[in-house]
């Protein structure tokens, strides 16, 4: 997955580079910038020293010395004044100089913090639309591992309306599903005797058997795997294959083994980012899911997410995974 999202403290990230959200003397200071610098080392001063400087927007290297990382990119965000003195560009300057200087410098992995989020003030979920936005741009063209570091979970939230929304989503399924199963078989089974041993015994396949696939529908499944159903949908749908799972927030890596293997058996999550990449209906995203040996569960939170955007219509992975991730769940993607 190109892009994750992750909760972590930065000076622990084993990464090619991380980046340091910096002033412009590039000498210290707090933050993230004084735990860098505390991690590192004071040989990380030393060479900041030497960099005279960095505007904001702008971006320098250094190496990580005792930090997990190979290098550190020092960037200044832009301070918050309202919205109106080009903050939003500065900002997206940040992402776009950090990442071509990680490129520049065989980078196959780069973490970054919520830049400018913390003393400089920026609106930290205007600051993450800025953040998923350059780098979603840039993973198009680009393959590099992304992480965006979140160090502590209220800084970051997605809008409360959504928030809510998908929690009353969630409830109403959530209990709704269980006891309409559970109902639905009680109702349809036929009245349970006792046995001469004193047990019920022909309530247990309700829980038991599930409902088995009829014929048609275990030869239906058998004519097509899961890979075979990808790339008749990428097809279909007109797209290429690198549109596809970049869009689905996949690696190259796994994608052409998925291309290369029709028996190949994906993660829950993986089927549902290509799902969600090639916008397929929920009765479509069902199929593929069960080509893959797998079924939507409503006793699962992170299913009931994704059913909730495809009923939604929203297909956008980022905002699907920044949801996800405001609810603890794991994140699409493989
Ligand atoms: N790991 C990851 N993220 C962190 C860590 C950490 N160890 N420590 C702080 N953060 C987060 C904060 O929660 C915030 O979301 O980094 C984000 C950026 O906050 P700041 O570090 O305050 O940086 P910024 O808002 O860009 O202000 C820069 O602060 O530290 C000084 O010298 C720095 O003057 C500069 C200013």
């Amino acid at each position: 997955m190109p892009l994750q999202i992750v909760r972590n403290d930065i000076t622990k990230m084993a990464v090619d580079t991380i980046v340091n959200a910096a002033n412009p003397s590039l000498l210290g200071g707090g933050g993230v910038d004084g735990a860098i610098h505390r991690a590192a080392g004071p040989r990380l001063l030393q060479a900041c020293k030497t960099l005279g400087g960095c505007h904001p927007g702008d971006a320098k290297i250094t190496r990580g010395y005792n930090l997990p990382c190979r290098y550190v990119i020092h960037t200044v965000g832009p301070r918050w004044k309202g919205g109106r003195y080009g903050e939003r560009q500065t900002l997206a300057c940040c992402y776009r100089t950090c990442l071509a200087l990680a490129k520049q410098h065989q980078c196959q992995s780069i973490a970054f913090p919520l830049i400018s989020t913390g003393v400089y003030g920026y609106p930290r979920e205007q600051a993450l639309q800025v953040a998923i936005q350059v780098i979603r741009e840039f993973l198009l063209e680009q393959d590099m591992m992304v992480y965006l570091v979140v160090f502590d979970r209220d800084s970051y939230q997605i809008s409360e309306a959504l928030f809510s929304d998908i929690s009353q989503y969630i409830d109403d399924r959530y209990v709704q599903e269980k006891s309409d199963v559970l109902s639905r078989r009680v109702s349809l089974a036929p009245t349970p005797k006792c046995g001469d041993d004193g047990y019920f015994h022909d309530i247990a396949h309700l829980w038991l058997e599930p409902d088995e696939p009829t014929l048609e529908q275990a030869l239906a499944q058998m004519e097509e795997s899961f890979s075979q159903m990808l790339l008749r949908k990428i097809d279909e749908k007109g797209m290429t294959d690198a549109q596809c799972y970049k869009k689905a927030n996949i690696d190259r890596k796994l994608f052409s083994k998925i291309r290369g293997n029709a028996g190949y058996k994906p993660s829950k999550p993986t089927v549902l980012a290509f799902a969600i990449a090639l916008e397929l209906s929920l009765e479509e995203t069902k199929d593929m899911l069960q080509k893959a040996g797998f079924a939507f569960s409503h006793s699962s939170k992170f299913d009931i997410i994704i059913e909730y955007f495809i009923q939604k219509g929203n297909y956008d992975i980022f905002e699907i995974n920044q949801a996800l991730f405001a609810f603890e769940e794991s994140l699409l993607g493989s």
